[in-house]
């Protein structure tokens, strides 16, 4: 029998290891062990932290496996292409993982290739007033290498600045920040595949945020309201900065704002699916493509079959902070014209504070 690895095991990975299964492997799951769903649905559990790159990999070699791969976790990426290239399966390279990653790293590789980035600067501490002369205000002050809006903040003068630098810092595991010009227009991501170094597009998202200063995603819709004239020269510039990063194989999420002109530019690249389910759910619901299987298909070294299977159709997500979420959510269950997909489960003991994407309480799925 094949055999695949998935690396995590939380509900966003389930949908990885189900999709595996579906296709007739026997999957193979690493997560740190605290009762996520993985854990029961895989064939074989491993409690082997997924930071754990060499341990997994001695286990990888070990049992045989034809492929591996993780829905949308960055730390996760890196451990997929390090036991992937080890083991000669399809991936992307071990060494770019870091370009993938580090929101400085990737900000100098797209400035190298030639795609836009707005002046940015690394630092672990304030800046003078000197360094950043060049710079024009708004700034956004963000943390090198995390994730899920975590220390991010929106600056309109210097005097705010050293607030805003020590809070990113704080929540860096390198204890670095990026300091950038903030980049007007809506926020969008483009969801895309690729295959032996081709790109292959699949939808635009919408984001929906709290906007400033703290940008908390609140949900996420497919398709996107951007109009079809601007669609070619976006998804020209996306692949563009996909190959930027050196992202040959699998998933890919690229966040952006659109300007005036039409334009993308980018605020980040994930060399893997979206999370919040974007990857994972919204795809399929609004395309019909199999984005999962795909992944799973390039993780083995086959051509994906990116056909859709059903009618494109309005997709979208919408986490739950607030009583005033809860009572939309009651709306739409009763409004003929929408269909429910999902409701997770929900902790309200917490319910109304939004200070980043831990305090959601929870979140449905729903086509229109
Ligand atoms: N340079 C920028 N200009 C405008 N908005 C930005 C910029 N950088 C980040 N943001 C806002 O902050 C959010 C989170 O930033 P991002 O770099 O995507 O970090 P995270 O890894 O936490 O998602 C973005 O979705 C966007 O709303
Ligand atoms: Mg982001």
């Amino acid at each position: 029998m094949k055999k695949f690895a998935i690396i995590g095991a939380n509900s966003f990975q389930n949908r990885l290891i189900l999709k595996a299964k579906e296709k007739g492997y026997e999957t193979h799951v690493f997560a740190w062990e605290c009762g996520d769903i993985g854990e029961k649905t895989a064939d074989c559990f491993y409690p082997i932290s997924i930071v754990e790159k060499e341990q997994i990999l001695e286990k990888c070699k070990e049992i045989g496996i034809d492929g591996i791969a993780s829905i949308a976790s960055d730390l996760a990426v890196i451990t997929v292409n390090y036991v992937a290239e080890n083991l000669g399966l399809t991936c992307n390279s071990y060494e770019d993982s870091y370009i993938c990653t580090n929101k400085h790293a990737m900000r100098e590789a797209f400035e190298k290739a030639g795609v836009p980035v707005p002046k940015y600067i690394k630092a672990s501490c304030v800046p003078t007033e000197n360094a950043l002369k060049d710079f024009c205000y708004p700034l956004i002050v963000k943390p090198t290498d995390r994730s899920g809006s975590r220390g991010i903040t929106k600056v309109e003068g210097y005097g705010e600045l050293h607030e805003a630098v020590e809070r990113a810092v704080a929540q860096s595991f390198e204890k670095c920040a990026v300091i950038e010009e903030f980049i007007e227009g809506e926020e969008y991501s483009c969801e895309c595949v690729s295959y032996n170094g081709k790109h292959h597009f699949l939808a635009l998202t919408k984001k929906y945020t709290t906007g400033a200063p703290n940008f908390i995603e609140t949900g996420h819709r497919q398709p996107s309201d951007i109009p079809e004239e601007y669609k070619r020269g976006i998804i020209e510039q996306i692949f563009m900065a996909l190959t930027a990063l050196n992202i040959k194989n699998g998933a890919s999420h690229s966040e952006f704002r659109l300007n005036s002109k039409g334009e993308a530019r980018i605020i980040e690249i994930g060399a893997r699916m979206g999370g919040d389910c974007i990857g994972s759910d919204l795809v399929y619901l609004s395309t019909g493509v199999d984005f999962v299987g795909a992944v799973v298909d390039i993780a083995c070294g086959n051509t994906p079959d990116l056909s859709p299977r059903h009618e494109p159709q309005n997709a979208v997500i919408r986490f739950i902070f607030t009583e005033d979420d809860i009572a939309e959510l009651e709306k739409i269950k009763s409004d003929k014209s929408k269909i429910i997909h999902y409701i997770s489960d929900m902790d309200i003991s917490n319910i109304g504070k939004i200070t980043d994407s831990s305090n959601r309480v929870g979140y449905y799925i729903y086509t229109e």
